[in-house]
């Protein structure tokens, strides 16, 4: 039934003349479900990677925090298994269960050392010329041992990669924590035709 829907490009209400503009609030009353998350969240190739690594890094017996930041409809949840305690964030006001207005870009004390694991799906991208404030309250928010996962998806034109690419983000990350894993789906950026994307799966711990 959703199928047919129209795709409505959700950049226009984010991105104006070559400078973030992020109005969200726009975004939000304009389109539905901007991200299309009823559609395809659970094919893509990096969420079926992050449903494995989740289960490979948790402890079976004990009880985890997960944060998702960027979590949209909270998805996520979805994949995970009973001994995961989930909330997601985001800068929307829906009202979604587990899902909680914040903005990354602010430190919140509340997370402070709280966390499992934190997720963060195909969101940087919004936050690229913030990526170092974003990157230090992802570490304070994660307990000693706990996971970072973000994916970060680029194409060839990508308005962000004035900011941020994979191999900066990257960087950026291995003077912070530990990397874990780095996976790169359809490395070679160069090859792409103009819509494709690049996504790479960066696992990090503290
Ligand atoms: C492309 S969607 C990804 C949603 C979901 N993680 C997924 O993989 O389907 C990007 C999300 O980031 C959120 N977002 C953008 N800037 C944010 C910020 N500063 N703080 C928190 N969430 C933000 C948006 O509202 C949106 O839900």
């Amino acid at each position: 039934m959703f199928k047919n829907l129209k795709y409505k490009n959700p950049n226009k209400y984010l991105i104006k003349k070559n400078l973030f503009i992020r109005n969200f609030e726009k975004l939000y009353q304009k389109i539905e479900d901007p991200w299309n998350q009823h559609l395809n969240f659970f094919e893509e190739e990096s969420v079926i990677i992050l449903k494995s690594l989740i289960e490979k890094f948790s402890n079976k017996r004990k009880k985890l925090n997960l944060l998702d930041v960027g979590a949209g409809k909270g998805s996520l949840k979805k994949i995970l298994k009973k001994n995961i305690s989930y909330v997601g964030t985001d800068i929307h006001n829906k009202k979604y269960k587990d899902i909680f207005y914040d903005d990354i870009t602010k430190f919140n004390k509340k997370f402070k050392n709280k966390f499992n694991f934190i997720i963060c799906l195909k969101t940087v991208y919004y936050v690229g010329d913030k990526i170092k404030i974003v990157l230090n309250n992802f570490k304070k928010y994660l307990k000693k041992n706990g996971f970072l996962i973000i994916s970060y998806n680029l194409k060839k034109k990508s308005f962000s990669n004035k900011y941020l690419t994979d191999l900066k983000l990257r960087k950026m990350l291995k003077k912070k924590l530990i990397e874990v894993y780095t996976i790169e789906i359809n490395r070679e950026l160069s090859q792409l035709n103009d819509k494709e994307e690049k996504t790479t799966l960066l696992i990090f711990k503290k």
